[in-house]
């Protein structure tokens, strides 16, 4: 089965088919993140109207690089939620017009979900059960995935992202947006013992946690150190900020891995690129004896690939929308508006 996948819930405009949810045939973003650069981060109306500028074409794209015509879609997958809204309807919108000329299913697909079946891409012998620390721009928490789009969400921060830290903390230290991937290369550099931050503990949930206190910690050491006009170590910093994260994140999932009972931990969204998670997450992983997944680099960002592994198993599930369909800002991975 071949499904056209659509993704354009921030700042990429992508367009993936990818054959029964596991056979990536080709993959196609246009980013815009060096238009948001400027502003340092993204303006929404912008995103909004470069996807419209680009999803026709993409879509063209994608089919010639694949070397299949439109009778070879079987069906449309989109990514519906969360996102800027402005951006997820232009997306949602493509796919109703693409699926109803075509004659073919439209499969709504939560963008986390998406990021989660980005593993089954990388790792083809993949199957829930299984214990997930998702962690993006947007959402960090620990998922049980009991089932292709079966999750019970068993807790996360109850403020910031984690990869909304890296962003800001980058960006007041003059890092271009989206500054997770420059601090974590400039935190390679450091030495993570140098500053002390923060790890918070919140309530009685031993997986929720709170990110503010460590982003509000490194932005208060950077502003006072300008103030007195002292020099920090940036390497240093970085590193220590980058410690502090995975600090909080890695012993959470192998508490994730101890109460599911699971041995096998998959790792979702951007930022399970950075170089500290991964390697704190491959040793305590291998002391748990369970076996880790995580995402190649070019699948932890946003893609469609991802939308259409997930959008495979949705449509397996039953889960196809008609043309009512609508874009929500906000929703949670198992289905309410948040
Ligand atoms: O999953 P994603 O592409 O978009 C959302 O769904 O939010 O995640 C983007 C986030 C950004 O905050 C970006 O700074 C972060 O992932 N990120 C990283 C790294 N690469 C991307 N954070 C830390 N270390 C990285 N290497
Ligand atoms: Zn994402």
């Amino acid at each position: 089965m071949n499904i056209l996948a659509i993704e354009s819930s921030c700042d990429e405009t992508a367009v993936a088919i990818v054959k029964d949810g596991r056979q990536v045939l080709t993959d196609c973003i246009a980013s815009q993140v060096d238009l948001h650069r400027i502003y340092g981060g993204v303006v929404p109306e912008i995103a909004s109207r470069k996807h419209i500028e680009a999803i026709y074409s993409l879509a063209d794209e994608a089919l010639r690089k694949a070397n299949l015509t439109r009778s070879d879609i079987d069906a449309v997958a989109v990514t519906y939620a969360p996102g800027l809204i402005g951006a997820v309807l232009v997306g949602v919108n493509f796919a109703k017009a693409v699926a109803l000329s075509l004659g073919k299913p439209l499969i709504p697909v939560h963008h986390i979900c998406g990021h989660i079946a980005a593993n089954y891409l990388a790792y083809p012998e993949l199957e829930p059960p299984f214990a997930c620390l998702v962690v993006s721009g947007g959402h960090t928490m620990f998922v049980d995935v009991k089932d292709y789009t079966q999750m019970e969400i068993l807790g996360g921060t109850l403020d910031d992202a984690a990869g909304e830290c890296f962003d800001k903390v980058g960006r007041v230290l003059g890092m271009p947006y989206p500054g997770g991937a420059a601090l974590d290369k400039t935190a390679q550099k450091g030495n993570p013992d140098k500053y002390v931050l923060p790890r918070a503990k919140m309530g009685e949930n031993p997986f929720d946690m709170s990110f503010s206190g460590l982003k509000t910690a490194a932005l208060n050491m950077i502003h006072h150190a300008e103030q007195v006009g002292e020099e920090l170590d940036i390497n240093s910093l970085c590193a220590s900020f980058c410690g502090a994260v995975s600090d909080m994140l890695v012993p959470r999932a192998m508490q994730a891995l101890e109460k599911t009972g699971y041995k096998k931990l998959v790792v979702a969204g951007g930022v399970a690129a950075n170089s500290k998670i991964r390697q704190d997450l491959m040793v305590a992983a291998e002391k748990m004896d369970a076996k880790l997944y995580i995402p190649p680099l070019n699948l932890c960002g946003d893609n469609a690939a991802m939308i259409g592994a997930q959008g495979y198993y949705e449509f397996l599930a039953g889960n196809t929308a008609d043309m009512s369909l609508n874009a929500y800002a906000t929703k949670s991975v198992l289905g309410e508006a948040l």
